[in-house]
């Protein structure tokens, strides 16, 4: 399976140790405040080490985190990662963040259309779920884009902040998410031809 997904806009690859010092640099308390575990003021050497612990999750197919880059200037704009979170089925539980000069242009929707069925097959997971702030709308409309479905509510704690605090959490099938990038694909194909 390729390691490199390409979009109209973006590049997307597993985290590299040379996207140290961007990933710190991006993790402003803004994009911080809205996920669960990420420091800010995050330093070069942390995200150095979560960097080497996502190497090691993509060896053990546990776990993946793609760099988010600009395909033209070769910029890192943020990441996307899942994990596999174990039960019955494998069920693996999604992660995204984008600096804030990156916000509001489309790109997470660009890189979670092409992120997400790849992590389907790189993790073999049957579903995937995401865990979104209730106020956080514009990550629940990239999920719902996906054919994500609303399950339910959930407290969580957020280790970065010593609390415990409420998400809204919404899962859809892998057989679900496959079909409908297939029908992108198609779409997209029948357009050009
Ligand atoms: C959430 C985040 C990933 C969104 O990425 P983005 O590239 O800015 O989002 P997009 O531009 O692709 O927009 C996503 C959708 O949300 C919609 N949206 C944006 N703001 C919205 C709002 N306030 N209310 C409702 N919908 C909104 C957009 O219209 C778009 O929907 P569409 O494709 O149907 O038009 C980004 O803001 C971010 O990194 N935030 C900080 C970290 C974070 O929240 N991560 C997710 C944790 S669950």
């Amino acid at each position: 399976m390729t390691m490199t997904v390409e979009t109209r806009r973006l590049a997307l690859r597993p985290v590299e140790a040379q996207d140290a010092a961007a990933t710190a640099r991006l993790m402003t308390p803004l994009v911080a405040g809205e996920l669960i575990s990420w420091p800010s003021p995050m330093t070069a050497a942390q995200a150095a080490e979560r960097i080497e612990r996502s190497a090691a999750g993509l060896v053990a197919a546990d776990s993946a985190d793609l760099a988010i880059l600009d395909r033209r200037s070769g910029a890192l704009l943020g990441w996307i990662g899942a994990a596999v979170i174990g039960g019955e089925r494998r069920l693996g539980t999604l992660g995204y963040w984008l600096g804030e000069d990156f916000h509001d242009q489309g790109y997470m929707t660009e890189a979670a259309r092409a992120a997400v069925p790849w992590f389907a097959q790189a993790l073999r997971l049957d579903a995937i779920e995401a865990c979104i702030h209730p106020h956080n709308f514009a990550s629940q409309a990239i999920v719902e884009g996906l054919g994500f479905q609303l399950k339910g509510r959930r407290r969580i704690f957020a280790d970065t902040r010593g609390a415990e605090e409420d998400f809204i959490t919404f899962a859809v099938p892998s057989a679900v998410l496959c079909a409908a990038a297939a029908r992108r694909a198609n779409r997209k194909a029948a357009a050009i031809g």
